[in-house]
């Protein structure tokens, strides 16, 4: 880890200390918040460290022809925004990153706007939007000399730490919380050789054991409160504004669980202004899950100022979160873009993931809260007709699988959840139907599903 290019930056006191300065729980020693990494150098237009906005734009596409694993990776590519290590031998790289940018060309008709595109994050190495940062920050581990490194996790990142690790050569340990992960999610952490432990709690509950654990042990803690996981999620900021040829879309919509990603992304358009590579800054708004709203209720109750921590209850497992971390970080992002915070239901998830698949992309629930809140933004004039919109799903279609299958079946509602929606839900629902194994059944059933 380099500490001449970087400082790290508190987000409540405004202290500043050296990256290799950090407590193991990345919280500051005088007011307990979380930490930013500053570069010292962008803000002073004569410094020698302020990267030139120009011949950034020129290398980053001349390293697209590259056969360098550095320069194949959607993070390293831009290594000139994150200049954490001191040796980019130690990068632990997967190819993370380039992940495309569909349009929605359904989506965008139903809801009478002219540019909708999906980010989809679910497109990386491991299935999500997780690899970005993790990438960061375990090439971080491995250069500070770390055997073992630990994640809290609803299931993706613990899905990611794992691989990164037994890339890296480094043991991981991983506390999920107890039937309460999808399954593909639990599948790759085993499959990728971590220490898996279930505890019979929530996500928050691990993350207090954990907080605990890295007090006692040498281990290296890659949640998101570890600023450098933000360094690679921003990432994704400089690939949108490179698709819209160095402009910004008008809106991003993101999907908030313990709000690292929102305020990462927040942080990349905010640096890229700062650099001169951008004019202006998207509006990012964030979506939660009704059941697990603890931003929304403080943006609906006190402008963001106070966040009353709640029981998380939703299927979108990913995000069932109730006392998010970087909540501070979230709410700066959302007023300095001029975006929202909304939470969607249960039944306006399963039609939007629904909706999603049937443009043949899909995505696990917790992605879908973004064409959810979309329809609300579009519904009450927020996003105007004009407007271009990018919508981050975070993660692939099959993390979740069953929760698919559930919607298909028509077990995954209630009958109250389903009710007013019917019509709508049926005629989205594909389930698979067992049939006689003839020729004459098989078309039968072909003739029966019209439209
Ligand atoms: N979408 C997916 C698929 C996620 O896995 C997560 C978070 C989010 C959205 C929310 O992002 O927390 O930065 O606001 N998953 C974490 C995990 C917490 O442990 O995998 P966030």
């Amino acid at each position: 880890m380099t500490d001449n290019l970087h400082q790290l930056h508190c987000f409540g006191c405004g202290e500043r200390i050296s990256g290799s300065a950090a407590r193991p729980d990345f919280r500051c020693a005088q007011c307990g918040d979380l930490f930013e990494v500053e570069y010292p150098g962008w803000s002073q237009r004569q410094s020698n460290n302020r990267p030139n906005s120009g011949a950034l734009k020129w290398l980053w596409r001349e390293r697209r022809c590259s056969s360098e694993a550095l320069d194949q990776s959607g993070v390293w590519r831009f290594r000139e925004l994150l200049p954490i290590l001191n040796s980019y031998g130690n990068a632990i790289t997967l190819r993370e990153g380039n992940t495309p940018l569909y349009t929605l060309t359904r989506a965008a008709r139903a809801l009478g706007i002219d540019q909708l595109f999906a980010k989809h994050q679910g497109m990386n190495p491991t299935g999500s939007f997780k690899d970005t940062g993790m990438t960061a920050a375990m090439s971080v581990a491995r250069e500070l000399g770390f055997e073992w490194v630990a994640c809290a996790s609803t299931g993706n990142t613990s899905a990611a730490m794992a691989a990164y690790a037994a890339r890296a050569g480094l043991r991981s340990l991983v506390l999920i919380p107890d039937g309460k992960i999808a399954w593909g999610k639990l599948a790759q952490a085993m499959d990728y050789g971590a220490v898996t432990c279930q505890l019979k709690t929530d996500f928050d509950g691990c993350v207090k054991v954990l907080a605990k654990i890295v007090q006692e042990a040498p281990i290296y803690l890659l949640n998101s409160v570890n600023p450098y996981r933000l360094e690679g999620q921003k990432t994704p900021a400089i690939e949108i504004a490179e698709a819209f040829d160095w402009n910004v879309p008008d809106h991003l919509i993101v999907p908030g669980g313990n709000l690292a990603n929102s305020s990462a992304l927040g942080k990349g358009f905010r640096e890229m202004r700062e650099l001169g590579l951008i004019a202006r800054l998207p509006r990012i708004s964030v979506i939660q899950a009704e059941g697990a709203n603890p931003l929304a209720r403080s943006f609906a109750q006190s402008e963001g100022t106070a966040l009353e921590p709640v029981e998380a209850h939703t299927r979108a497992t990913a995000i069932r979160i109730g006392n998010p971390a970087s909540w501070r970080k979230a709410v700066r992002v959302i007023q300095e873009t001029g975006g929202w915070c909304l939470d969607v239901t249960e039944t306006e998830i399963a039609i939007a993931k629904a909706e999603l698949g049937a443009e043949g992309l899909g995505c696990e629930p917790a992605s879908a809260v973004t064409l959810a809140g979309l329809k609300k933004l579009r519904a009450d004039g927020r996003v105007a007709p004009s407007d271009s919109v990018v919508l981050l799903l975070t993660g692939h279609t099959l993390k979740d699988a069953d929760y698919t299958i559930d919607f298909h079946r028509g077990t995954l509602l209630t009958e109250q959840e389903a009710s007013g929606h019917e019509a709508e839900i049926d005629a989205l629902r594909r389930n698979a139907v067992g049939v006689d194994a003839t020729p004459e059944a098989v078309l039968a059933v072909m003739k029966g599903s019209a439209g």
